[in-house]
């Protein structure tokens, strides 16, 4: 059990690349370990993590309001109807003023005695509202995909990230696709954490089902599911284990899998 809460900011530098689909999915399965877990939408103007939870209709008050003094931190938490130990704190759909760093280091620490975990949703880039997102954590997970756009972009985000004081900086490559890492189309995760210098924390394969399910809501079955469970176990027991997304595509099956995806 840990004793002290954990604030972990997901930041990546291309938009786009999965940000709010892993603070949703990873925040359900550290839920699932029995860890209380609060997801903060500091993504302001972009925020869609209320629906990808599926918190939006039963919204009262928003982090904006929280950090501005209209109301407490916890009159504005979500709980989510799936798991009891899973709390949205949602952003504001309408062009509400921003949020200061002083104002959510306010909201986070009135949460802070209430968790295990909080993990915080940040906007794509290096703008203000990274710096608000990233000033309120301790550790970061910065997400890219094994596109070469998007691994530059994470490359700036991670040297920006080097004037905070974080205990952890680590990177995760989303939507990867086994099949095109086989067929040398696309760096793997090992190369892209050789090319950003900086430790990986796991891979989430590029599957329908995580595009199709709103957190919580994954197949067992899935690649998804298992990828996000072996993430959110090296996230409790600071591992590194890398969940295999070559595997559906070896062997004979595999290889057919992979020809036929090649010729869609
Ligand atoms: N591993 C994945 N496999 C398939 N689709 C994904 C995966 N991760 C994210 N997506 C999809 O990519 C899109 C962008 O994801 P999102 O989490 O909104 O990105 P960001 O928050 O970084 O802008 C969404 O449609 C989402 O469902
Ligand atoms: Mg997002």
């Amino acid at each position: 059990m840990d004793t002290v809460c954990r604030k972990i900011v997901i930041t990546s530098g291309k938009g786009g690349v999965g940000k709010t689909t892993i603070t949703a999915n990873l925040g359900y399965f550290l839920s699932k370990c029995g860890k209380r877990t609060c997801l903060v939408d500091a993504d302001f103007g972009l925020n869609n993590l209320d629906v990808i939870t599926g918190v939006e209709n039963l919204i009262s008050y928003d982090v904006i309001d929280a950090a501005n003094g209209r109301c407490r931190a916890k009159q504005a938490l979500v709980q989510c109807p799936f798991d009891k130990n899973l709390y949205v704190l949602p952003s504001s759909h309408s062009f509400k003023s921003g949020v200061s760093p002083d104002g959510l280091k306010t909201v986070i620490d009135e949460l802070f005695p209430y968790f295990d975990y909080i993990l915080i949703d940040c906007p794509a880039g290096i703008s203000g509202g990274f710096h608000t997102a990233v000033s309120q954590a301790d550790e970061a997970i910065v997400v890219t995909t094994s596109l070469l756009s998007a691994i530059r972009d994470a490359d700036k985000v991670i040297s920006a990230l080097g004037g905070y004081k974080l205990k952890s900086v680590r990177v995760l490559v989303n939507m990867v696709r086994g099949d095109l890492i086989l067929d040398k189309e696309l760096l793997s995760p090992e190369e892209v954490e050789g090319v950003l210098r900086t430790e990986l924390i796991g891979v989430i394969p590029s599957d329908d089902a995580v595009m199709l399910s709103g957190a919580g809501k994954l197949p067992p079955e899935s690649e998804g599911y298992k990828a996000f469970k072996t993430l959110s176990l090296n996230v409790v027991k600071n591992k590194n284990k890398i969940f295999d997304c070559y595997r559906q595509y070896s062997g004979f099956w595999g290889s057919l899998r992979r020809s036929l995806r090649k010729n869609l």
